[in-house]
């Protein structure tokens, strides 16, 4: 018999990213199958959904439609659909899609390989969407993302039910992950040589392990620990909440050196009015202050914020309010979505009365402001001596190309092999986030 092939489809955050390339570790390992990267290779499919945002059950149909096309030709095919939509329409998926034969949940992608066989042995649907406590954790494998780059994560789950919000319903409730596991993670990674380790989490600042001493370990002295494992060169993490932005976490950007100069802080919006509409619990003073003060340790932070536009209620003066939010915050970057209304959320019960089109208009207008300061924040770049993590060399032109710490990708010759290396660059041309540069020496 042929060995069974798995293509894996996957939407959404770097979470989903993140529990994608798990899920083909499991299926790999556990069952010995192979992940294919073309579709009509395979005869298991799976589907990472993401439910964050609009049309999210339309645009799972439809990919189940196309597959269903595979399946009407080979019955033996096995589909299965995973993510936050999975957790969030359950069983009804099967009614609606009656050719699926998994649904799982974010919380039990590490059941997948079980269910799979069982599906094989038992010829029947199944169905786990559950949120078992700790035990995904227990299934984590050390995953390398690129040469020198790795994800690890801390914490899964979110208590803090923005109003607009669906992950609390589909993600379940905050687990922090037990800090010798991470620490014994990242040594393992760091043996591997990676370099950057990328700590996830849908608010990595309110990490909180107690131990068996009844130590509390919280985001900041869990960034120590990790900051005084040797070999460790660079420390990120996404994403943080501004309401956990404790003085703590601000105190340790003074202490880590190996921390980026670069923070993606989320506020939504800048007006009080709708940030209280969207439970956020945080003032924009509050919010403001985190960043002088991060600013006056670190000059050089870069800052990038996630927004929504259209909330209901957002009258253009809000809107307004937001714009000048970026501009007096410096705003680097960000991801700005228009409010789509998920089911179950208390949001969702508002009066959305702002047109989809003004929405549009809005999500132009920003991103417009964003674009500027983008462009801005690269000019300031050139001329300067910046360092980069070696990624890769492009096949179009042969430059090697890696990350800043603010984020840019930087392309430069050299003679030297540097991928995988850390070096220094000199910039000498930008074009938004991109930055062109000339080799300098190895760091
Ligand atoms: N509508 C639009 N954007 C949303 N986000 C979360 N929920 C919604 C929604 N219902 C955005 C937020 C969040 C990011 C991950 O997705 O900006 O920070
Ligand atoms: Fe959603 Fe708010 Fe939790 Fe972020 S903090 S995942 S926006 S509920």
């Amino acid at each position: 018999m042929s060995r069974n092939k798995v293509y894996i489809k996957t939407w959404g955050c770097q979470m989903n990213t993140y529990d994608s390339t798990k899920l083909s570790h499991y299926i790999n390992k556990e069952l010995n199958f192979a992940i294919v990267t073309i579709a009509k290779h395979a005869n298991i499919f799976i589907l990472n959904t993401c439910s964050i945002r609009e049309k999210a059950q339309e645009k799972l149909f439809h990919q189940l439609g196309r597959w269903k096309i595979f399946k009407q030709n080979n019955p033996n095919i096995i589909i299965c659909v995973g993510g936050c939509v999975a957790a969030q329409e359950g069983e009804k998926i099967f009614k609606r899609a009656s050719y699926v034969d998994i649904i799982f949940g974010p919380q039990t992608i590490h059941r997948l390989p079980k269910m799979i066989q069982d599906v094989y042995n038992f010829k029947k649907k199944l169905i786990d969407i559950s949120f078992p406590k700790t035990e995904k954790f227990n299934y984590l494998p050390v995953i390398k993302t690129t040469q020198h780059t790795s994800y690890v994560t801390i914490i899964e789950g979110c208590n803090k039910y923005c109003t607009y919000c669906i992950v609390p319903f589909t993600r379940g409730k905050e687990i922090s992950r037990p800090y010798k596991d991470i620490l014994l993670e990242i040594q393992q990674l760091i043996i591997q040589g990676i370099k950057e380790i990328h700590l996830l989490g849908q608010n990595v600042n309110s990490y909180k392990y107690i131990d068996i001493d009844n130590n509390i370990i919280t985001f900041d002295k869990l960034l120590i620990m990790i900051s005084n494992i040797k070999g460790i060169y660079r420390i990120r993490y996404t994403t943080s909440n501004p309401q956990d932005f404790t003085q703590g976490l601000i105190n340790v950007y003074g202490k880590i050196p190996q921390l980026v100069n670069f923070l993606h802080l989320p506020v939504q919006s800048g007006s009080e009015k709708i940030l209280s509409l969207m439970k956020r619990r945080y003032s924009l003073t509050q919010y403001k202050n985190i960043i002088y003060q991060l600013k006056k340790i670190r000059p050089n932070i870069h800052i990038s914020s996630d927004f929504i536009v259209g909330f209901p209620g957002e009258t253009q003066e809000d809107f307004n309010q937001t714009i000048q939010l970026i501009l007096d915050m410096d705003i680097d970057m960000s991801y700005s979505f228009i409010y789509s209304a998920r089911p179950g959320t208390i949001a969702s019960k508002m009066v959305d009365n702002v047109s989809l089109q003004e929405k549009k208009r809005r999500l132009y207008i920003l991103q417009d402001y964003i674009q500027q300061q983008t462009k801005k924040f690269s000019s300031y770049m050139l001329h300067s001596i910046q360092t980069v993590l070696v990624e890769g060399i492009s096949k179009h032109n042969q430059f090697f190309f890696g990350k800043t710490e603010n984020n840019r990708i930087v392309f430069f010759k050299s003679t030297y092999n540097c991928v995988g290396k850390i070096v220094k660059v000199y910039i000498n041309n930008f074009y938004l986030y991109t930055l062109y540069a000339t080799f300098v020496s190895m760091h």
